[in-house]
């Protein structure tokens, strides 16, 4: 499996946004108020896009990745469904943990608990838990050094 990364488009910005509204609705459980987020998280890709990776699997584009700059490394990841489950994630989070050493920096991530098996993934990869988020999320952190 060829997986490759490449700076994130403008064009990807809708595409971005999408995954991530669809990921908010699927999994926050607290009584936030949604358009705000939602607002919030398009602005926050909207100034960052240039942080954000397109992924390509054998040439395809499969998802996107993020990890965000400052202070800590903050590590999001969408894959389109149909590239999931086939160990590419497991690629990206390995590669980001290598970026997050070589620029010695913490790497963070959010994860809602409902999000059971990206929740037990993390931690295969040496994420722990460090701290709730409401009811709904954990922040967790890069353990390894
Ligand atoms: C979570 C995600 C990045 C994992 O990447 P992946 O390539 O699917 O994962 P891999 O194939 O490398 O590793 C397999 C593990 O990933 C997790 N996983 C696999 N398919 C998944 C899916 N459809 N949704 C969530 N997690 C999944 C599981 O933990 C699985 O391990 P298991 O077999 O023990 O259950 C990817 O599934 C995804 O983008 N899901 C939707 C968006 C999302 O949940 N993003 C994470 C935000 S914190």
């Amino acid at each position: 499996m060829d997986i490759r990364c490449f700076p994130a488009k403008t064009e990807d910005i809708e595409v971005i946004y999408t995954l991530c509204k669809e990921h908010i609705e699927q999994y926050e459980s607290d009584p936030v108020p949604m358009d705000p987020v939602l607002a919030w998280c398009r602005r926050k890709i909207e100034t960052k896009i240039g942080e954000y990776e397109a992924v390509f699997v054998d040439g395809k584009k499969a998802g996107f990745v993020h990890l965000s700059q400052l202070p800590d490394g903050n590590l999001e990841l969408y894959l389109f469904a149909d590239f999931r489950g086939k160990g590419v994630g497991t690629a990206l989070i390995r590669r980001a943990v290598s970026q997050a050493k070589v620029q010695r920096k913490q790497l963070l991530l959010y994860v809602f608990r409902a999000n059971e098996r990206a929740l037990r993934l993390y931690q295969r990869e040496g994420f722990v838990i460090k701290a709730k988020v409401g009811n709904s999320r954990y922040v967790m952190e890069h353990r390894c050094g």
